[in-house]
């Protein structure tokens, strides 16, 4: 369904890599909902994916960017205005990647290079990108800005690795250049922390598969999927969430608060 939440409005999206993929959703959606956009990813990401066919799709234009380089970022920003043919109202970054997860490197073993790249790609990119935004004041007032999290930002979850802590200092980004878009441009800065989702970023965390399932038994609601987290973005990108920053928003069947579940405790319970 659509409700043209987003006519008018202009946007960045970055990430969409496959047709599981959290920013792809989120740019079908948009679309529908009336948006406009330019679509970002890293340059190799180019050759892997299918961005081509999202951007015919939803009649967008596709701009390289590394999210690591402030230069790509500059250019990207630039183009973005100029294509889009005005301030820009709505950016979604959506990316994650983690070397020791993917080298299997275990948290009490790392090799502090790939910490640092995988710091540098899935948190400091996020204070890169809205630096480049403010410092050419590029977003409208009243303008969106969404990153994704999960909540080992909060928890412990072993597998998730060094990615808990990119996470968290992604949250903490959102929270301190917030309260200066806020204060300086009238803009909103969130992040959404996301159930566990079956794309190739999730798929990369060991032992996913058991995850998921843990976290479908524990949540209320079960696990909110891909599609539904383009549903719940769509709406921070709206008018109708205009005073909401500053804020890491669960967006995860109810998990986060949920101690233990009937379902789980069963599994634990022997039949007398
Ligand atoms: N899948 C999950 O279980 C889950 C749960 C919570 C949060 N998230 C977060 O959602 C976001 C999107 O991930 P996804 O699950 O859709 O997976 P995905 O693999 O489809 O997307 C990750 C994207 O990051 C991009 N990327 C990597 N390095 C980059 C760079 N240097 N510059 C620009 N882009 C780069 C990739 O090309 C890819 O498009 C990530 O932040 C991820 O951590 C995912």
């Amino acid at each position: 369904m659509s409700y043209n939440l987003l006519k008018g409005k202009r946007g960045i999206i970055f990430g969409a890599l496959d047709e599981n993929s959290i920013a792809w959703k989120t740019a079908e959606r948009v679309h529908e909902e009336g948006g406009t956009f330019v679509l970002t990813n890293a340059p190799i990401a180019m050759r892997m994916g299918s961005i081509k066919d999202l951007a015919a799709k939803t009649n967008s234009e596709i701009i390289p960017a590394d999210a690591t380089k402030v230069e790509d970022l500059e250019n990207l920003v630039e183009k973005a205005v100029e294509i889009l043919g005005g301030k820009i109202d709505f950016v979604l970054h959506s990316i994650g990647m983690s070397v020791n997860v993917r080298k299997g490197n275990h948290y009490t073993d790392m090799n502090y290079d790939f910490t640092t790249k995988g710091w540098d790609v899935s948190a400091v990119s996020f204070h890169k990108t809205m630096q480049v935004l403010y410092k050419k004041d590029a977003m409208n007032e009243w303008g969106s800005i969404v990153a994704l999290s999960y909540m080992a930002a909060q928890r412990v979850f072993p597998d998730y690795n060094d990615m808990a802590d990119n996470k968290a200092y992604l949250e903490s980004i959102a929270r301190s250049f917030g309260y200066f878009f806020g204060k300086d441009k009238k803009v909103r800065v969130n992040t959404i922390s996301q159930s566990p989702t079956p794309t190739t970023a999730g798929q990369g965390v060991k032992g996913f598969d058991g995850f998921i399932a843990f976290a479908e038994k524990m949540s209320p609601l079960g696990n909110a999927t891909a599609q539904e987290c383009a549903d719940y973005t769509i709406t921070l990108f709206s008018d109708l969430t205009r005073k909401v920053t500053l804020q890491n928003l669960y967006h995860d069947g109810g998990f986060s608060n949920t101690g233990v579940s009937q379902e789980v405790m069963e599994a634990f319970t022997e039949d007398k």
